[in-house]
């Protein structure tokens, strides 16, 4: 798909920090848009620094952010690295005038988040997060439906995040840990599923839940169950797994009008949505909700687009990229939750001085050979 602004003049100067595996998919997007470059890179590991560099003819190659920071004049700096580095490495772009866009989670904790976004508030510069199962054409349909009310007003919702991480996934170094990845499936996985939920249906009311931990050797929770309910009255329940052999994510939202309902499993388009009317509802009615002809899937590259529009353009940045607070906050208000086994709203969570400025919550570890402990 052709950017939707075009200026031949306009040639910004992109980074990427952090050269692992979702940095491909940066690098790809990047290369897909004619209005920006991929001027350098940082990584602290020589080899994979300069495989990647090699792949995409990045001139910049740097050990770390700040001497890529200090060296190159950037329009954006892409956050590809762990998220326990996600905090510092923001803060230093915007104190070196760069705009950032950050991959998912945002950061660790609210405390973190809240750091970058004051930060991003002072400088003046862009702040962009990476949720892509937010973008495609079917998803904005969608979302446009909803918003104006023609599928009636939806009322259930389902959000399952279904996946298989075995040992091989856990034997890179800051996985697995509390102190690397900052939280278990819920964090690193789930968070896609209910960001798409939440985009759909907006602000969260409550949230009850419990953490498990069934079967990976790890700090923490490998399969979550929590229950949602939406400010707008939605009731939802959210499933997120490590364990799962048929692996699915898979949201699902019944409205008066009719059930909608998308299942993928690391990105969707048109033929990933479906939506089933409910009986009575007339054929005139059902073929105003057709998704468009023509289909965007989701991904990077549309995502990049929209943070690429707004640079161009000088224009704050869209939904597509923002609202990070919402799903971290979901996340957050999960672990609470089990933490502490009672429901927990937005007001309760803002005054909750231990899950604040960390995730690290108790886990019921029902592991074979493990005490299972008594509920109290
Ligand atoms: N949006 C998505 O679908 C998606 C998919 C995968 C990962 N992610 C997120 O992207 C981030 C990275 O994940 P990944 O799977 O690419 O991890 P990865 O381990 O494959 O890559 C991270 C890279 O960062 C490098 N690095 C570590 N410390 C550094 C430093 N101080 N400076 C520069 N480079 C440093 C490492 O050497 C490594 O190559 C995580 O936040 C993860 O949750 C998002």
């Amino acid at each position: 798909m052709t950017p939707s602004t075009t200026p031949a003049a306009v040639t910004l100067r992109a980074a990427i920090v952090g050269t692992g595996a979702v940095a491909h998919l940066h690098a790809q997007a990047l290369a897909a848009d004619p209005r920006i470059d991929l001027v350098a890179v940082s990584n602290r590991n020589a080899s994979r620094r300069t495989a990647f560099a090699d792949t995409y003819d990045v001139r910049g190659r740097y050990a770390t952010h700040a001497e890529l920071l200090a060296a190159e004049t950037l329009d954006l700096v892409i956050l590809c690295t762990p998220p326990d580095l996600h905090r510092e490495q923001t803060l230093d772009a915007f104190a070196a005038g760069v705009n950032v866009l950050c991959e998912k989670p945002p950061a660790l904790s609210l405390a973190e988040l809240d750091d970058m976004q004051s930060a991003a508030d002072a400088s003046g510069l862009a702040f962009a997060i990476v949720f892509q199962q937010r973008t495609g054409t079917a998803a904005a349909h969608v979302k446009r439906l909803l918003d104006t009310g023609a599928l009636g007003r939806p009322l259930l919702a389902q959000c399952q995040t279904l996946w298989l991480r075995q040992d091989d996934y856990y034997a890179v170094d800051w996985r697995g840990t509390w102190d690397g990845e900052g939280g278990g499936t819920t964090l690193g996985h789930g968070i896609h599923q209910m960001d798409l939920l939440a985009h759909l249906l907006g602000d969260w009311a409550e949230v009850d839940a419990r953490v498990w931990r069934l079967a990976r050797d790890i700090e923490m929770e490998d399969a979550s169950t929590a229950v949602i309910r939406f400010a707008n009255g939605v009731v939802a329940t959210a499933v997120s797994s490590v364990l799962s052999p048929r692996e699915t994510s898979y949201v699902r939202l019944d409205t008066e009008l009719a059930t909608v309902e998308v299942e993928h499993l690391y990105g969707h388009s048109g033929d990933s949505w479906r939506i089933t009317p409910a009986r009575g509802v007339g054929e005139e009615q059902v073929a105003s909700w057709a998704f468009p002809s023509q289909d965007e899937p989701s991904g990077h590259e549309p995502l990049v687009r929209a943070v690429v529009d707004a640079l161009v353009a000088g224009t704050p940045m869209p939904d597509l990229v923002t609202h990070a607070r919402r799903p971290l906050e979901l996340v957050t208000a999960i672990y609470a939750s089990a933490t502490h086994r009672r429901p927990v709203t937005p007001t309760s969570l803002d005054t909750d001085a231990r899950f604040r400025t960390s995730l690290r919550a108790d886990i019921t570890d029902l592991r074979p050979g493990t005490a299972v402990p008594t509920p109290t």
